[in-house]
């Protein structure tokens, strides 16, 4: 007989369940920028959860507001039917999205917001009468999710190889990631806007009437932080201009103050077609994913359709009364709070400390943007990764959440840290990288 809350019922995402199970490691509560382990510690949260609780753990307004929305309407559809949430979460998402990109679709998770772009990309190209623009051009170490149009157009093996042919025509940009010349760089690396033109290659190999869209992460994260190099995404958006096709950027980590401004591309100056959500758009605390896409795109789907359904998708939880109300209270409280510019204040310091652990130990390379750090270590020799894992789980006992990527950590703390956090994290980082073999 199972014991009621034995630990072999739940599958776990992304896990090694076998060496969980055996040394299970489980937050209980979680407030501001602490978790509180299952054991009582208080564990200082270096990651935003997994990169998404920008605004801290439990804020009371979000809490509050979630709690009276469970109350007063738990579910209303919106196919054919709606309720005021969803219209007021969409207005004030697209009030901070960069200029003409005022249309947005709601889904739930990352990878369906990522799923959505991909399908409205090809539906717009159909729309407009060029139908054979069917293929999806992503990048080598690129995060999508985990949606077969997600890990299709993504750029990560390990997320693929189980999985079949997944989807037909996709093709891969070169990644960015250059250690030899980038080493060390404080924001964006000075070398790489001319790996930008790989698209040119694919763009001659298939021909541009057969691209539908370009999907890109500004700063890829799940791959190891990965800074876009200086004029990279301006060459990437010259070249889809050129050629006619859609430019989308994945911004389910970059939004929401993350990089200093409401979206990557704001910061970095660069306009997109399309740009997917999630995460922060609730603070986590309800799940919400959400497509922001430029009218133009949009109208010409509605306008071109037959009377009746324009565009058939969406999902039971688009726009839920819960994760809007999540939403909604979440981009007040970023306003409020001013957040976002929090970010900017603050990156200066936070790029100082990333940057203090040159010279440590196994470093072989400190990067950063906004409130994001990654530190690369040079793997274990015959043991890549390992070194890393060891890291992590020291550091959960000493008490700092942080997250591990291959040989990488990854940082990216809720946005309301101060000084002294960023003190504490890379005190203890500093010590535990260079105390593991
Ligand atoms: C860039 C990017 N896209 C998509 C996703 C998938 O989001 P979710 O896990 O909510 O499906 C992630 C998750 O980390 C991400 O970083």
């Amino acid at each position: 007989m199972r014991e009621p809350n034995d630990l072999s019922a739940f599958w776990m995402p992304f896990t090694d369940n076998r060496g969980f199970k055996a040394h299970p490691r489980m937050f209980v509560a979680a407030k501001d920028m602490h978790y509180t382990s299952a054991s009582g510690h208080q564990v200082l949260d270096a990651t935003g959860g997994l990169w998404c609780v920008n605004a801290g753990h439990s804020r009371d307004s979000i809490v509050k507001a979630v709690q009276a929305s469970a109350a007063t309407l738990d579910f209303a559809p919106t196919f054919q039917l709606a309720h005021p949430l969803a219209f007021e979460a969409a207005s004030k998402l697209s009030m901070i999205m960069p200029e003409g990109l005022d249309r947005i679709f709601f889904a739930n998770s990352g990878s369906e917001a990522v799923d959505s772009a991909l399908k409205i990309a090809l539906a717009y190209q159909r729309a407009r009468g060029q139908g054979s623009r069917t293929r999806l051009i992503g990048r080598e170490r690129g995060y999508h999710g985990v949606g077969f149009g997600g890990i299709s157009v993504g750029g990560i093996v390990g997320n693929r190889r189980q999985f079949g042919t997944l989807l037909a025509g996709v093709d891969h940009l070169r990644h960015t990631h250059d250690l030899t010349r980038n080493a060390f760089s404080r924001g964006m690396p000075a070398h790489g806007a001319e790996l930008a033109d790989d698209l040119e290659r694919i763009v001659a190999l298939h021909g541009a009437d057969t691209i539908a869209a370009v999907i890109v992460e500004p700063v890829a994260g799940s791959t190891g932080v990965l800074v876009p190099p200086v004029g990279y995404l301006r060459r990437l958006r010259e070249i889809c201009d050129r050629h006619d096709i859609l430019l989308i950027f994945d911004e389910v980590i970059t939004a929401f103050g993350r990089v200093g401004k409401a979206t990557a591309a704001e910061r970095f100056g660069v306009t997109p077609d399309i740009i997917t959500m999630a995460k922060g758009l609730t603070n986590a605390a309800v799940p919400m994913g959400a497509v922001a896409v430029r009218r133009e795109v949009h109208d010409t789907v509605i306008d071109n359709a037959a009377p009746g359904i324009e565009l058939f998708h969406g999902y039971t939880y688009s726009a839920h009364p819960l994760a809007a109300t999540a939403a909604i209270a979440t981009l007040d409280l970023y306003r409020e709070e001013g957040l976002f510019e929090r970010a900017i204040e603050l990156e200066d310091y936070w790029a100082d400390a990333v940057h203090s652990l040159r010279g440590t130990k196994h470093v072989i390379d400190c990067r950063n943007v906004g409130l994001i750090g990654g530190i690369e270590l040079e793997p274990r020799p015959g043991a890549p990764t390992k070194r890393a894992m060891e890291i992590f789980h020291r550091a959960f006992d000493e008490g700092l959440l942080i997250r591990v990527t291959g040989d990488i950590i990854a940082l990216s703390p809720p946005l309301i840290l101060t000084k002294a956090h960023i003190d504490e994290i890379f005190g203890i980082l500093a010590k535990l990288i260079a105390s593991v073999d």
